[in-house]
């Protein structure tokens, strides 16, 4: 049985915790539904190295094939002055807009990746895994897809359309090579046995297990009559399929053929991060790939449901007029990261409105956790001229609250670290700030504050202390999902000073109590979550 991601073996004995998203498309300008893989990707490989873990996070950008050549042409530039362009000033400027930590960028123009291409299918070749033939049926070239007569769905007038696109299918006739996928079918079925984990969500791994017991027919690995992509080195008058030259960026990116230590210290993924749209080439013909070649398999596979607008999938050809952009200005960078996770549960589709992304700006980011911070710095501010007071009169309300914390950990720690369930992860730790908000309401501090006792200043210090330290945990919990607002808490918190850097806190330790010390300068530092301007016109 082929290895999994766990199985890797790096030369350092260290394995990096692998993750990629899709590469996407350069034909156009990068859209909500691209950001959405990306940001839960920068996500759970921030969580990871919060962890303490070695990571490597890759994303990039999918450059040849008919597509993106006809964008080129229908613009009058060259396909690779068309790439570069679109890659410097759409795509590489929006993962940094969005605070993306990605550790490579991966463009399959470039000879790093060209070079292993031609080399890995010149491979095949010679293990006779490839043989010459002819295809004819349709085509999408959104999808760049051999499609099969069941995949498609019919107009009103008969045509056929590909049912993502809802655009026709072309019909292809052309001299082809094939790789012999229809070998790999059995194979297949047996690692998808063995390992039930290997495609999610659930109904992605049903979708593929019907689909590859039918049987596979063997696949076209190169077109011949357009020259945007690799030669197939045998016989250059066939460029290599995009899908197959795309695939194998998950192994050229870390060293395949060229870093051997690189590549098996991270290579195979631990997580393939897709769509559901590209859901057959990541569990079927990639690990297929793989098993021709004798290497390892990925660990998992994960599928996002599309984010909708007005009841179809949000696309490039579909644009919706709305840009990540549109929404960053208005809500800001790190809501906008935690918004769509927050609202849809991982694997489903979900619509996009933006009076949702409001509603919830105001009473949970705003309300629930901005205030709560901003009351705690205020209160310290108030009546310990900002020195955290030492906790000596803790009693049930704060063991309560202690326990909460570790629980919010451990749950938050499942749910986004193991299970990528962003939404239930995101919510155990809301579900936290909201019983500090109730604890802080039940124990009104501003009443027990008038009470100049020393058993009642010790009461408000327990309470305020409380308060502070459920909040050193929660900037370390939302540190992944929103960097910038978790520095700002940390500031707040002064936390720096004697617990040293937000990102070397580790999630594992994040719920044991008593971190902060006694004397920490807390100030009331930046508003976490402004109150939002009229919607624009
Ligand atoms: O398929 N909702 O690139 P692509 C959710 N180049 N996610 C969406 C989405 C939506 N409405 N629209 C796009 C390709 N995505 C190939 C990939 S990988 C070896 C090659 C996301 O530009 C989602 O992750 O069409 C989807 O799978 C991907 O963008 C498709 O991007
Ligand atoms: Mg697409």
């Amino acid at each position: 049985m082929a290895a999994t991601g766990s199985e890797k073996q790096g030369g350092d004995g260290v394995n990096s915790f692998y993750v990629s998203t899709p590469i996407y498309y350069v034909n156009d300008a990068p859209h909500l539904g691209h950001a959405y893989t990306t940001v839960a990707g920068d996500v759970l490989t921030r969580w990871h190295r919060q962890r303490g873990e070695k990571v490597w996070y890759l994303t990039g950008t999918d450059e040849h094939g008919q597509k993106i050549m006809r964008t080129a042409e229908a613009n009058n530039v060259t396909p690779q002055a068309w790439c570069d362009k679109l890659v410097e000033e759409a795509w590489k400027p929006l993962w940094e807009h969005l605070n993306i930590a990605n550790d490579d960028f991966i463009r399959t123009t470039e000879k790093r990746h060209t070079d292993r291409v031609q080399e890995f299918v010149q491979d095949l070749f010679d293990k006779d895994q490839i043989y010459k033939g002819g295809y004819e049926g349709p085509y999408c070239v959104g999808c760049e897809e051999y499609k099969l007569p069941g995949d498609l769905i019919e107009a009103e007038d008969g045509t056929k359309l590909c049912p993502i696109h809802k655009k026709p299918v072309e019909l292809l006739k052309e001299e082809n090579y094939f790789f012999k996928l229809s070998e790999y079918g059995p194979k297949l079925m047996e690692f998808y046995a063995a390992n039930p984990d290997f495609i999610q969500p659930e109904s992605a791994r049903n979708e593929i297990v019907n689909f590859v017991k039918q049987g596979l027919q063997d696949l076209s690995i190169s077109r011949s009559t357009f020259d945007w992509g690799v030669p197939v080195p045998w016989d250059p008058k066939h460029v290599i399929y995009v899908w197959i030259d795309a695939l194998l960026n998950y192994a050229t990116a870390v060293g395949y053929g060229a870093n051997q230590e690189k590549f098996d210290g991270t290579f195979p993924a631990n997580v393939h991060l897709i769509g559901k749209d590209i859901l057959r080439f990541h569990s079927v013909i990639w690990p297929a790939m793989l098993m021709a070649q004798g290497l390892p398999l990925p660990g998992k596979v994960v599928a996002n449901g599309w984010l909708m607008v007005g009841g179809e999938k949000m696309s490039k050809s579909n644009l919706t007029g709305i840009k990540p952009q549109d929404l960053t200005s208005h809500f800001g960078v790190d809501a906008y990261r935690w918004y769509f996770l927050r609202a849809i549960a991982y694997g489903s589709d979900g619509s996009f409105s933006w009076e949702d992304f409001s509603a919830r700006y105001t009473s949970e980011l705003a309300n629930d956790y901005g205030n709560l911070a901003s009351r705690v710095a205020a209160m310290v501010g108030k009546y310990f001229d900002g020195a955290l007071p030492e906790a000596t009169a803790a009693g049930d309300a704060e063991r309560a609250v202690q326990e909460g914390l570790a629980r919010a950990v451990a749950t938050a720690d499942a749910r986004i670290g193991e299970e990528l369930d962003f939404q239930g992860g995101i919510l155990a730790i809301f579900d936290f700030v909201k019983q500090v908000n109730g604890y802080i309401t039940e124990q009104e501090p501003w009443k027990v504050a008038k009470d100049t006792s020393p058993e009642g200043q010790a009461r408000l210090a327990a309470i305020l202390y409380t308060a502070a330290e459920s909040l050193r945990g929660v900037a370390v919990l939302l540190n992944s999902v929103m960097p910038d607002t978790s520095q700002k808490l940390w500031d707040s918190l002064g936390a720096e000073a004697s617990l040293g850097a937000l990102a070397d806190q580790r999630v594992q330790d994040a719920g044991r109590w008593g971190q902060l010390p006694a004397g920490a300068t807390v100030t009331k530092g930046a508003v976490l979550f402004p109150r939002l301007e009229e919607k624009p016109a």
